[in-house]
Order: C-alpha cells, then sequence, then structure tokens
C-alpha cells in the first residue's frame, strides 16, 4: 500500500484487472493484457481486497506518458478515485513531464477537471473482410513492392533490430519505448512489417498483432503515405482474414489524403475519440516559461500513420 488504498498492480491482481475491463465493456484480448503488465507500470485503488480502480503508464521517452486503463467500479464512482489515481501516477515520475492520452466520453470531464486540454483526434478504422468480399483479392493481386518485408515474430529478432525500429520511431515520431515493441515478441502470431529488404535497412514498419479474428496495425511509422499504404497493403495480405483495426492520428498531416487511401483499403471509419494532454513542469518553473525539452504539441510533424494503440498511443 503506498497512500492509503493505492497500490501498484503486478500479475497476480489480472483477476480483478480483466473484472474492471469487463465492467467497462472494454475488450482487451489476453496477449495485449501480458503486453500492458508487461510494460506499463500499474497502480489500483484497494479497499476490502477489492480492486475498484486502476491506471497505467506507460513509458514514451523524453519525459512523456501514455495514461491507459483508466477504470473505476460502477458502484464506487464519483468519489474521486479516478481524481486521486490520476494525481497519484502523475506525481509519481518527476517533472518536467507530459501525459498523453485518448479520451472517452466518460473520461473527459474527468481530464478537463485536472487541466488536460485536447492535442489531437484520433479516428478509429475498421476493416472487416466480410463487408467487401472481392476487396482482399484485388489486393493480394496488387504487387506490394518486392523489397517490403513481413516477418513472423516467432522468431525472436536479434536485439540490435528492435534498437532500429525503436530509433526509428524516436525519429519520425518523437516516441521511445525500445522495451515496449520489444515486449511484443511474446504476442502468438504477431508479424513486422517493413518497406525495405531487411529490418536494419527499413524506414518505416508497421506491427501487425492478432488476437480472436481481429488485429490491430500499428504502430505504423512512415516516412510518406505511399509508403504507409504499402504496409498497410503487405499487413493485409498476412493477416487477410481477420478484421483489421488502425487508430490514425489526424492532427500532424493532411490526414484526410490518408483516411481517403484507407478507404480506399476498405476501411471505414467507426468512431473519434479526442486525446488529450498535460505537461507538468518542474515546481519552480512556471508554466508560461517552460522547461527544457519540447512539449508535445509543439513537436515536429508526427510521422504516425496508425498508433500502437489507444493506452500506449
Ligand atoms: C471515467 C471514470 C474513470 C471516472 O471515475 P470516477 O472515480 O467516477 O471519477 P472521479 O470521481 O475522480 O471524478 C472526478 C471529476 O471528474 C468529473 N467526472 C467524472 N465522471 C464524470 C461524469 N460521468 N460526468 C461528468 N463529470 C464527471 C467530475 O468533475 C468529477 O468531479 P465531481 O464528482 O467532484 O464533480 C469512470 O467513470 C469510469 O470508469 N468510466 C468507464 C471507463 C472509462 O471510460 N474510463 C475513462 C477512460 S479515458
Amino acid at each position: 500500500m503506498i497512500d492509503g488504498r493505492i497500490r501498484t498492480l503486478s500479475a497476480a491482481d489480472s483477476p480483478g484487472i480483466i473484472r474492471l475491463l469487463q465492467l467497462a465493456e472494454w475488450i482487451v484480448d489476453w496477449p495485449r493484457l501480458q503486453l500492458y503488465l508487461d510494460t506499463g507500470t500499474w497502480y489500483g485503488w484497494v479497499d476490502g481486497g477489492s480492486l475498484l480502480g486502476m491506471i497505467t503508464l506507460f513509458p514514451r521517452g523524453e519525459g512523456r506518458w501514455s495514461i491507459g486503463n483508466v477504470i473505476v467500479h460502477p458502484n464506487a464512482r464519483r468519489q474521486g478515485i479516478a481524481r486521486t489515481l490520476l494525481e497519484f501516477a502523475m506525481n509519481s515520475v518527476s517533472a518536467p513531464a507530459t501525459f498523453e492520452l485518448i479520451a472517452t466520453e466518460f473520461g473527459y470531464p474527468l481530464y478537463r477537471q485536472i487541466g488536460f486540454v485536447d492535442c489531437d483526434s484520433v479516428v478509429r478504422l475498421s476493416r472487416d473482410p466480410a463487408d467487401k468480399p472481392g476487396l482482399l483479392g484485388r489486393i493480394r493481386n496488387r504487387r506490394v513492392s518486392s523489397a517490403a518485408f513481413g516477418a513472423a515474430l516467432s522468431q525472436p529478432l536479434p536485439a540490435s533490430h528492435w534498437a532500429h525500429l525503436a530509433s526509428l520511431e524516436q525519429t519520425l515520431c518523437g516516441v521511445y519505448r525500445p522495451q515496449i515493441l520489444r515486449a511484443v515478441q511474446r504476442w502468438p502470431n504477431a508479424w513486422l512489417v517493413g518497406d525495405s529488404d531487411s529490418v536494419t535497412n527499413a524506414s518505416g514498419f508497421c506491427l501487425c498483432l492478432p488476437a480472436d479474428g481481429r488485429v490491430r496495425l500499428g504502430p505504423i511509422v512512415a516516412q510518406d503515405e505511399d509508403t504507409a499504404v504499402e504496409l498497410v497493403q503487405h499487413a493485409l495480405e498476412l493477416t487477410g482474414s481477420n478484421t483489421a483495426f488502425i487508430d490514425v492520428p489526424t492532427a500532424d498531416r493532411d490526414a484526410n489524403a490518408w483516411l481517403k487511401r484507407l478507404a480506399g483499403m476498405g476501411f471505414r471509419a467507426i468512431r473519434t475519440s479526442p486525446a488529450m494532454v498535460l505537461h507538468r513542469v518542474r515546481l519552480q518553473e512556471s508554466p508560461a516559461n517552460p522547461p527544457g525539452g519540447t512539449p508535445a504539441d509543439s513537436r515536429p510533424a508526427d510521422r504516425r500513420f496508425g498508433l500502437f494503440d489507444p493506452a500506449m498511443l
């Protein structure tokens, strides 16, 4: 117990965590929960042995964090548990720090109250092969560049390959999370797609994480839209019988053009959610005079064509 009823959570708390996810009607398949448990810092609000609330922090490098899995048991809401967990989690890392998240309609007022502001809109796209039976064939017949590769992660990649992918994501997106990328190796039937003949020559990549007949494509990191299209086509070839999802951030690029290209591949938008950000400065620094490091909302154009997922962004 760290602060009253708050304590860190571990894999041993999985039953309580799964219960809260179910109560919120969030579909988090087991490999994804495993990835969250392997790579996130979890805090829970525990009362009489029951887990009543939870939150996860994921590192994004350079004092940046994403926040996910914010859920409070329906019987314990509007008692300040989520706000206390958020403050506790954000105070647990040293300032200056930037926190980012995707808000649901329930979380939005809470985050506004704490000081988060809107920074992006994230469009969730879905592609069901049953919707357009002919499409997969057309995609299959379209020639994906012979230089592209698809690597099954059941064959572990050398550390140098993961290091290359992590630094590529850092260069193109300002996000540095080598441990999280590497942890994906534990995901059953995961694929890595790249735009080159080898991982270490790749200048763009996409992870394909299938579970329960669904596959999430992301992160999709690419120098340009044409490369991103190629990555998605290749990913669909490898995982074509699954319903595919992509979460597309729309603030930093000509998102409409990218969304149109995805529509041409059979994706349709199923919802849009606000992404939000909060910058914490050191106590002695005034918010008007931000500390060293570039705040997330003044970074150079982001070349993420798809997020990793809703919790890790
Ligand atoms: C969102 C959620 C985590 C809030 O948990 P909570 O413990 O009830 O939130 P708190 O009691 O700490 O609320 C703090 C403040 O946020 C705002 N707030 C929280 N829930 C709200 C709601 N349903 N409607 C309007 N404002 C709300 C209020 O300003 C509240 O302060 P107040 O009660 O003094 O008015 C909870 O409703 C939940 O688990 N929802 C389902 C999962 C989900 O959508 N999570 C958010 C993911 S982004």
